[in-house]
């Protein structure tokens, strides 16, 4: 049985540290081992709410090019430095899309994003992938040529499609379950790195 009315170590961490959330320390993680995001990237962010990875990516950019965040929900209260835009919406919505692409190609998109849970194992990780299909669908048409994109997923639904479907798509692809993810949780991330550049000329 899971406790979480106990502040854990990582919850404590970000509460010292002036983040929205315990997941910044998923973000970091990958960050370190795979340097996702570089100074003067443009960044999205989907699923951004409270705001913790969105923190975090402010703070990589170093004040140059952006962060742009979207989710359900309105982002924390957190004072940033650096250019924030955030939309509020579903992205599953084509208004939302539309908004987002206005400052896209982005260099870097993560996804934390991840859909309510009903507690039955099959029903959310059938949400969940369906939301993972419309996030890389969005990544893939709006990211830069050798840009870097991680997204959540939850294991035993349908991941290894996704996973399948990126290796066609990024240099490498990497799979991590950071040391922030709860022991009881069965979420991991995956990583692609280095988006392939299409040939257009296939489809004139
Ligand atoms: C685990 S939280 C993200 C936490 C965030 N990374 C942070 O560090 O603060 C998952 C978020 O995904 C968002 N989400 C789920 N489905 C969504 C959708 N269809 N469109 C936009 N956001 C969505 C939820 O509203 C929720 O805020």
């Amino acid at each position: 049985m899971s406790n979480r009315s106990k502040p854990d170590f990582y919850t404590q961490k970000a509460k010292k540290e002036g983040y929205m959330a315990r997941s910044v320390y998923k973000l970091e993680e990958i960050q370190n081992k795979t340097k996702l995001i570089k100074p003067g990237d443009t960044v999205l962010d989907i699923g951004a709410s409270p705001g913790s990875w969105t923190q975090y990516c402010l703070k990589l950019i170093k004040g140059k090019g952006c962060v742009v965040g979207a989710d359900l929900k309105p982002l924390g209260n957190f004072k940033a430095k650096g250019t924030l835009h955030f939309i509020q919406g579903d992205v599953f919505s084509g208004e939302v899309r539309g908004s987002l692409s206005q400052w896209g190609p982005f260099d870097v998109i993560v996804s934390d994003a991840a859909p309510s849970t009903t507690g039955n194992r099959l029903i959310d990780t059938r949400r969940s992938y369906n939301l993972i299909e419309q996030i890389l669908d969005f990544a893939l048409e709006w990211l830069k040529p050798g840009g870097n994109f991680t997204v959540k997923v939850f294991q035993g639904g349908d991941e290894t499609e996704i996973f399948d479907r990126m290796r066609g798509e990024f240099s490498q692809v990497k799979k991590l379950k950071p040391k922030a993810v709860r022991k009881e949780s069965f979420e991991y991330y995956l990583i692609g790195l280095g988006r392939l550049q299409q040939d257009r000329e296939q489809n004139p």
